[in-house]
């Protein structure tokens, strides 16, 4: 046999022997997005006390310190569906959420004591509640095709305090975005 066919023989000889890997299931992908968000919630739980004390509106600091207790709780539904699964409740970091939370500090730091803070508190909590809102909804639905009706439950369940957490900042938006106008007002002045 020649020097090259005999080569290509072994490869594909040792190339037969390799295991094949197992295919990646909706369920994988299930796990690797529950991983994420848990990873998700736990930074958050981190960053609304930061954002809480950081916020001139007293409004606004309340909406995150409620919205830190229900994270608390979201957290504990994710565990729920972890155990469902039978497997370890662990996160798995996630470079969106760290980027949307990396920014929120920048504002922290850049507009400290400006009368412009509020409002960029606010974008910045708005953007980590529509990635929730989009990887809840995911993620209830793929409970839903896997067979899962108690998980898809509870992560409706999250994904209605999510979209009533967006609608209250929302409102916020506006008494903030007129106080912030009011100091500027006072400072012009
Ligand atoms: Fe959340």
């Amino acid at each position: 046999m020649a020097k090259k066919a005999k080569k290509r023989a072994l490869k594909k000889k040792t190339a037969s022997r390799r295991p094949r890997q197992a295919p990646k299931m909706l369920s994988d992908l299930f796990l690797a997005t529950l991983k994420d968000i848990y990873f998700a919630e736990n930074k958050i739980i981190k960053t609304l006390p930061k954002m809480a004390k950081a916020a001139h509106s007293k409004d606004l600091a309340a909406a995150f310190n409620k919205h830190l207790r229900e994270t608390q709780g979201q957290v504990r539904r994710l565990e729920q569906i972890f155990k469902m699964l039978n497997k370890p409740a662990r996160g798995k970091p996630c470079e969106a959420i760290n980027g949307i939370t990396e920014e929120g500090a920048e504002i922290m730091k850049d507009f400290k004591n400006a009368p412009a803070l509020d409002a960029g508190l606010l974008a910045a909590a708005q953007a980590v509640e529509h990635y929730e809102i989009s990887r809840y909804g995911t993620l209830r639905t793929w409970a839903e095709e896997l067979g899962m009706p108690e998980a898809a439950r509870l992560l409706q369940e999250t994904l209605d305090e999510e979209e009533a957490t967006d609608h209250t900042l929302t409102e916020l938006a506006t008494s903030v975005i007129n106080l912030e106008a009011e100091a500027e007002y006072r400072e012009a002045a």
